[in-house]
């Protein structure tokens, strides 16, 4: 395989072998005049972070623990769509990596016959009306067994190697991931959202199923029916009502 076959992202790389989390430096690097396309990757996190202040188990030499630095010139509101960008170009690198069949499990989930693979984290480093900066974090679970998960995840979370069957270069993932996102992010940027969402939708696990949305203002249970052009969750409940969802940890197969 050629070596990384993109114009921006990723051609400034921070390696390290083992940091707290990738997330945090990059903030800071944000923050001191990165360029765009700057990466921060690690082959261990000791205090990996995910959604909600959650935990991301990040042990070592067998992930790929990375975060993104953008500067899209763009209302902050936009950042959420970043997750979505960042989801369909991860299942877009599982497939052309593996056999695999990867799904998305709004807003941040990557899943493989239903567990965890990988996990999004979108942060913003933002003025009142103009972005700085987006940290994309993605933790992808590479060539873990599954003794390399705690036992309170490994009923929930697999990795490509579990899944495939056999174990993968993490080089050729990561260069798989930034191609694909270089060429999402630059048809975003182009077209708008729009051929983004119909990409992200024929991922989706869960448009038309039944679904319960733990939101913080309590539990919304019905059908999802898709994502808005904002990439909001759309659940219809009993009473044909429609919600839209900005943030949530979602139940399919209820
Ligand atoms: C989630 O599923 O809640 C998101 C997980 C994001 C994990 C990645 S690993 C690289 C980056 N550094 C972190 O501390 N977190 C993100």
């Amino acid at each position: 395989r050629l070596g990384l076959q993109t114009s921006t992202l990723g051609q400034v790389i921070h390696y390290e072998e083992s940091v707290p989390s990738t997330q945090k430096i990059a903030h800071d690097l944000a923050g001191n005049g990165a360029v765009e396309g700057t990466l921060v990757i690690a082959d261990e996190q000791t205090a990996g972070r995910g959604r909600l202040m959650r935990e991301w188990h990040s042990s070592l030499g067998n992930g790929v623990w990375m975060s993104l630095i953008l500067k899209p010139h763009l209302p902050p509101q936009k950042a959420p769509q970043f997750t979505l960008i960042t989801a369909v170009a991860v299942v877009q690198a599982i497939e052309e990596v593996t056999e695999l069949q990867p799904q998305i499990k709004w807003p941040n989930d990557i899943l493989i016959n239903g567990k965890k693979v990988t996990g999004i984290l979108t942060e913003l480093q933002a003025e009142s009306d103009k972005i700085n900066s987006i940290i994309i974090g993605i933790g992808m679970n590479v060539n873990h067994s599954i003794e390399h998960f705690p036992d309170d995840i490994q009923s929930i979370a697999t990795s490509l190697a579990i899944e495939q069957g056999a174990q993968l270069s993490r080089a050729e993932v990561v260069q798989t991931i930034l191609e694909r996102m270089e060429s999402l992010y630059t048809l975003y940027m182009k077209e708008g959202f729009t051929p983004i969402k119909l990409l992200w939708e024929s991922y989706a696990v869960s448009i038309g199923k039944r679904i319960r949305a733990r939101t913080i203002n309590g539990t919304i249970e019905g059908t999802a029916l898709g994502i808005t052009a904002d990439g909001v969750l759309k659940i219809e409940d009993q009473e044909g009502i429609v919600h839209q969802i900005y943030s949530a940890d979602i139940e399919v197969n209820i």
